[in-house]
C-alpha cells in the first residue's frame, strides 16, 4: 500500500535526524526478526542495555527461535536468565513461546493485538515488537517515554495513574509518523536513556529543546511527577553455606513468588550467632564442625529488601532438605540469585584457601 504523504510534525522530525545519528549500536537492532525483537524488549524491561547484551546474545545462540525456547528444559532457563531478575519474565517468555509452536506454528502473530494474548506481553511489549518488527502504528510507552513526553508537554499528572498514561499514549500517537513508527518509538526510549535523565537531563544537547514545555518553563527537575511508593519491607537473614564432602547444600525455592524456582543456599529468618548457626546444622541432621562469618550483604529487590548475614559452616554428613552439589556443577548448571553471589564467591575463596594450605 502507498502511504498517502503526510508531513512529519516538528518533533518527529527532530527526533529522527536526531536518532539517525545518535543511536546506539545494539544486537537485536537494524533487523527484524520479531522474536529477536520480543526476547530483546523483555529483557530491557527492568534492565538496562549493557547490562542485558550479553544475556540477549547468550540466549539467542542457545535458544534462535520459539519452538527451541518451547522446549528448554526450565533450569537450563533459569541459568540463562540468572542475574537478570524478575525471573517471571522468563518463565513467562517460555509459556509464549508454547503458545505460538501450538497456535501459530512456530512464528509470532503479526499484530499487537495477538501478541498482546501470549503470556507476560502487555501492552508495552506488543506495541514494541509490533511496530520495530512489523511498522504496525502503535505506541511503545515505557518509562523513558513518560519521562521524555510528560517534559515535552509540561504534564504534570501522576505517571502511575492510567489517565495520565492514557493521555501521555495519546500525545505519542498524534506525534508518531506513518512511515516510522518502529524507529519513533525507539528514538523516545533512546533520548530517554541518553539525554532526557532522571535527574540531570542534558537539554543542552537535546533535539526537542526547543519544543519542550517543561524546559521553557525550568520544570524539567520536577516532572514526571510520581506518587510516592510504600516502604520497602527490611527482612534479616541468616545465609547459611553447609559444605560437606566438597559440596555444598542447595534448596530449590518454591514455583511462586519471590525467585521462585531458583536454587538458594539455605537460610534462617533474623541475624544469628555461629553457634546458633551450627544448631540450625545439627537439626537438619548434619555434624558441623565449623562456621566462619562471611562478608554481610544488602540485596534490594522491588518491594523488599534482604539484610544478610552468613556463615560458611563445614559439616559432616550430607542429609537435610537438600540437593548435595560439588562448586563446578553449582556453577555450571544452577540458577543462584544475583542475591546470594557474593556469599557463593566468598564461600568458595575460603574453600580454596583451605584447600591450598592442606596441600601445599
Ligand atoms: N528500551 C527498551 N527497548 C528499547 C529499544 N528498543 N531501544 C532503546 N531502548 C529501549
Amino acid at each position: 500500500m502507498i502511504m498517502p504523504h503526510m508531513p512529519r510534525s516538528a518533533l518527529a522530525a527532530a527526533l529522527l535526524e536526531w536518532y539517525a545519528a545518535a543511536a546506539r549500536k545494539m544486537p537485536w537492532r537494524g533487523q527484524s526478526d520479531p522474536y529477536k525483537i520480543w526476547i530483546s524488549e523483555i529483557m530491557l524491561q527492568q534492565t538496562r542495555v549493557e547490562a542485558a547484551t550479553g544475556y540477549y546474545l547468550r540466549f539467542i545462540a542457545e535458544l534462535p527461535d520459539a519452538a527451541a525456547l518451547a522446549a528448554v528444559p526450565e533450569d537450563r532457563l533459569l541459568k540463562l536468565w540468572e542475574g537478570l531478575g524478575y525471573y517471571s519474565r522468563a518463565r513467562n517468555l517460555r509459556r509464549a513461546a508454547q503458545v505460538i509452536v501450538e497456535q501459530y506454528g512456530g512464528r509470532l502473530p503479526k499484530t499487537a493485538r495477538e501478541l498482546l494474548q501470549l503470556p507476560g506481553v502487555g501492552e508495552y511489549t506488543a506495541g514494541a515488537v509490533a511496530s520495530i518488527a512489523y511498522g504496525e502504528r502503535v505506541p511503545a510507552v515505557d518509562g523513558n517515554v513518560l519521562r521524555v513526553m510528560t517534559r515535552v508537554l509540561g504534564d504534570d499528572g501522576d505517571i502511575t495513574r492510567p489517565d495520565t498514561r492514557r493521555r501521555i499514549t495519546r500525545a505519542v500517537m498524534r506525534e508518531q509518523p506513518a512511515d516510522r513508527p518502529g524507529d519513533f518509538n525507539q528514538a523516545l526510549m533512546e533520548l530517554g536513556a541518553l539525554v532526557c535523565l532522571p535527574r540531570q537531563p542534558q537539554c543542552g544537547s537535546c533535539p526537542l529543546a526547543g519544543l519542550c514545555r517543561a524546559r521553557a518553563e525550568g520544570r524539567q527537575a520536577m516532572l514526571p511527577v510520581k506518587k510516592a511508593q510504600a516502604p520497602r519491607k527490611i527482612e534479616q537473614r541468616t545465609v547459611l553455606v553447609l559444605c560437606a564432602g566438597g559440596c555444598a547444600a542447595l534448596q530449590k525455592r518454591p514455583p511462586r513468588g519471590l525467585l521462585a524456582g531458583l536454587w538458594e543456599f539455605p537460610a534462617c529468618a533474623g541475624h544469628v550467632s555461629p553457634e546458633q548457626a551450627m544448631q540450625q546444622a545439627r537439626q537438619w541432621g548434619l555434624t558441623p564442625l565449623s562456621a566462619e562469618p562471611l562478608p554481610a550483604y544488602r540485596h534490594i529487590f522491588t518491594h523488599r529488601e534482604w539484610d544478610m548475614h552468613g556463615f560458611l559452616v563445614i559439616a559432616e554428613g550430607s542429609g537435610g532438605p537438600f540437593e548435595w552439589v560439588d562448586w563446578d556443577r553449582l556453577r555450571r548448571d544452577m540458577a543462584l540469585p544475583s542475591a546470594l553471589q557474593g556469599f557463593e564467591r566468598a564461600a568458595f575463596q575460603i574453600l580454596s584457601r583451605e584447600k591450598r594450605s592442606n596441600h601445599p
